[in-house]
Order: structure tokens, then sequence, then C-alpha cells
């Protein structure tokens, strides 16, 4: 196992997440009221980018569709959230037919991607040394 230097702690303010690289794995790195967190990037339902969500205390939110995973643990804490309430509206003027069609196309979209299995994230051991983040892999 090695030590990697992945941020600068300035880059990583509390409450955030930053995106980083190292060993060949894409890795989120989460600061947790000055804490930090690491655990792979990648959401196990359809690839995400976890750093690109949002983070509440120790909950990361994927952007796409709001699987909740502990940054502390890796652990999954809820499923994916498919609902197509927003996209209905953006049809709201078009003709029945277009809007039966469009429903019909996001909901066996929907349905397959209920079908994809999401799980915990694997986490990583985060060191700081002076001003730098280190990760052990
Ligand atoms: S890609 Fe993360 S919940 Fe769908």
């Amino acid at each position: 196992m090695s030590f990697f230097k992945v941020a600068k702690v300035s880059e990583i303010p509390v409450g955030t997440m930053k995106h980083v690289e190292a060993g060949g794995k894409e890795l989120c790195i989460a600061n947790v009221n000055g804490k930090f967190y690491a655990m792979d990037d990648r959401c196990g339902h359809e690839n995400a980018r976890l750093s690109r969500g949002s983070l509440m205390d120790a909950i990361a939110t994927c952007p796409m569709h709001s699987s909740q995973f502990d940054v502390t643990t890796g652990k999954l804490m809820s499923g994916p959230v498919l609902e197509l309430g927003g996209l209905k509206e953006m049809f709201t003027g078009c003709p029945e037919k277009v809007k039966k069609a469009v429903a019909q196309m996001f909901e066996g979209i929907a349905e397959e991607q209920r079908l994809i299995k999401t799980y915990d994230q694997q986490v990583y051991e985060v060191n700081v040394d002076g001003s730098d983040v280190l990760i052990q892999m």
C-alpha cells in the first residue's frame, strides 16, 4: 500500500467534494466537518461522478438519480430515485399524441434503470500531511 498525494486541503472546503485520480482510480474526496474521507467516485447505478453531486453532513447524493452514500463508510443509504415529474411539464404544450409517446419512452427507460442495482462504495484511508491530502491505496 502506498500513499498518493491527491489534493491540497484548501481545495476541499468543509461540506464539499472533489474528484481526483490516483492509482488508476477515480476518487471522491469529501470534507465532513474538517475530516477527509475518500471513496470511489463512480456511482454503482449508472456511473455518474458522485463528486458532482451534493454533500450534506456525511451523506453524498448522486447528481443523476439521487442515490445516497455515507462517505465515512461508503455504505449505500438509499437507492436511485427514478421519477419523470419535471419531464412531463416540459411537453405541456405538445399534442396529446406526442406527450403520450414521450411519456412511454421515458417510462421504458426508467423501468430499465430501476433494474440496475446500486452497491456500497469502496472507501480508502485518508491522511493529511500539512497542507496535503493523501490517500492510501
Ligand atoms: S447514476 Fe447514481 S443514482 Fe443513477
